[in-house]
C-alpha cells in the first residue's frame, strides 16, 4: 500500500432547494413513480434555479470546504473543477469560481471527464501535490445537469439532478488519504452517452433545438452493461493496488447513476450493502457531483470514521472510469 501524499482538509457540498420528484414527472411524461424506481432507484432529484449557476453552487460548496480546513480563499494554489455544464464555454467554470471566491493566487482549470470527473479531478491534484506545484488545491464537481437534459425524452429526463461538492486537498500527514487511484476511458464508446449539438462541430442554432441534439442522448441498456463492468474493473484495481479486498473495504461511496448499477458494483467486490452508501434516490444522477455529495452525506451521518478505508469508484460518458482507495 503507497504512503499518502495528498488528503482531505475539508469538504463541503451545496443542494438546490428545488425537488423534482416521480409525482412530478407523472404529470410531465408517459412515466411512473414505480418504473422510476424499480429501474433507477430514484425517487427525487434537486434543480438549480437561474441563480443557481454551476459556479455559484461550486462556490458555495467551496466556502464550507475551506472553512472546514481552516484555509482562505487566497491560500489556494490551485482550482481544480469537474464539470460537463459550464456556465458558458469560455472560460472555464474554475476560474469563474475563482473570479466568485477571490482566489488570486491560484491556477484554475477545467476537467472534462463526465461522471467519473472529481476522482479524475483527486488524482490530478495529487500529481500536482507529489510535483510540488501546489500545496492547498481545491477540488470541485459542479453539475447543472437540468440545463442540458431534454425533459421531453423520459428516457433520460427522469435521471438527472443538480448539485456541486467541493474538497480541499492538501499534503497527508503520511497516514491519511489517497491510498489506491486507477482512471481508464474508452472514447470508442463516446457516441453511447453525448451530447450531439452545442460544440464547435454544430454550433447552437434553432433546428438543435427542434431535433432536440442540443441535449444529452443516451442508449440506456448499452451505458448499463458498460458502467456495469466499468465500475467492477475499477474496484478490482483499487484493491489490487493497495493488496486489499472488498471485504476489509469499510464503506463504498460509488457514483449514484442507478441502485442497480451500484448493486452489481458491490456484489462483485464483495462488499455487503450495508457497507455501500446510497443517496440517488434524493439526488438522481448529479455526475461529478455525486460522490462528494454522497461522502460528505455519509461524513454528516456518523458513517466516515478516522482510520476507514473507502473506495470511490465512478463511470461516466466518454467513456470514463475510475476508482481511488482513501483511508480517512
Ligand atoms: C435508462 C434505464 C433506466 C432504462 O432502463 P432499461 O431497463 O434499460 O429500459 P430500456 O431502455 O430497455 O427501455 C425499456 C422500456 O421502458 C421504456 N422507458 C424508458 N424510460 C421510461 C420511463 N421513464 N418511464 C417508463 N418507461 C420508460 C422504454 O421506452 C422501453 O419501452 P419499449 O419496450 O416499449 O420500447 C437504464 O438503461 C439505465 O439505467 N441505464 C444506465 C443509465 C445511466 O446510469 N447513465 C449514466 C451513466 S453515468
Amino acid at each position: 500500500m503507497k504512503r499518502p501524499v495528498a488528503a482531505f482538509a475539508g469538504l463541503g457540498t451545496y443542494s438546490p432547494g428545488k425537488i423534482l420528484t416521480n409525482a412530478d414527472f407523472e404529470r410531465m411524461l408517459d412515466t411512473s413513480d414505480t418504473w422510476i424506481r424499480e429501474r433507477t432507484g430514484i425517487r427525487e432529484r434537486h434543480i438549480a434555479g437561474p441563480d443557481e449557476t454551476v459556479a455559484v453552487m461550486a462556490r458555495e460548496a467551496s466556502l464550507l470546504a475551506l472553512q472546514e480546513a481552516g484555509l482562505a480563499p487566497t491560500d489556494l494554489d490551485g482550482i481544480i473543477v469537474s464539470t460537463a455544464t459550464p456556465d458558458r464555454p469560455l472560460p472555464s467554470a474554475a476560474c469563474d469560481l475563482q473570479a466568485l471566491l477571490g482566489a488570486t493566487n491560484a491556477a484554475a482549470f477545467d476537467i472534462g471527464a463526465a461522471c467519473s470527473g472529481w476522482l479524475y479531478a483527486l488524482l490530478v491534484g495529487e500529481s500536482l501535490l507529489a510535483s510540488g506545484f501546489a500545496k492547498r488545491l481545491l477540488v470541485v464537481g459542479s453539475e447543472k445537469l437540468s440545463a442540458i437534459t431534454d425533459y421531453t425524452d423520459r428516457s433520460t429526463a427522469v435521471l438527472f439532478g443538480d448539485g456541486a461538492g467541493a474538497a480541499v486537498l492538501t499534503a497527508s500527514d503520511g497516514t491519511r488519504g489517497i491510498i489506491a487511484g486507477h482512471l481508464k476511458s474508452d472514447g470508442r464508446l463516446a457516441e453511447l452517452l453525448y451530447r450531439p449539438g452545442g460544440g464547435s462541430v454544430a454550433p447552437p442554432s434553432e433546428q438543435m433545438l427542434k431535433d432536440r441534439s442540443y441535449f444529452i442522448k443516451m442508449a440506456g441498456r448499452e451505458v448499463f452493461k458498460s458502467a456495469v463492468r466499468s465500475m467492477a474493473d475499477a474496484a478490482d484495481r483499487a484493491l489490487e493496488q493497495a493488496g486489499i479486498t472488498g471485504e476489509q473495504v469499510d464503506l463504498m461511496i460509488p457514483h449514484q447513476a442507478n441502485i442497480r448499477i451500484i448493486e452489481a458494483t458491490a456484489e462483485h467486490a464483495h462488499i455487503p450493502m450495508e457497507r455501500v452508501f446510497i443517496n440517488v434516490d434524493r439526488f438522481g444522477n448529479t455526475s461529478s457531483a455525486s460522490i462528494p455529495l454522497a461522502l460528505d452525506e455519509a461524513r454528516r451521518a456518523g458513517l466516515v470514521k478516522p482510520g476507514m478505508t473507502i473506495l470511490l469508484v465512478a463511470f461516466g460518458a466518454g467513456f470514463t472510469w475510475g476508482s481511488i482507495l482513501l483511508r480517512w
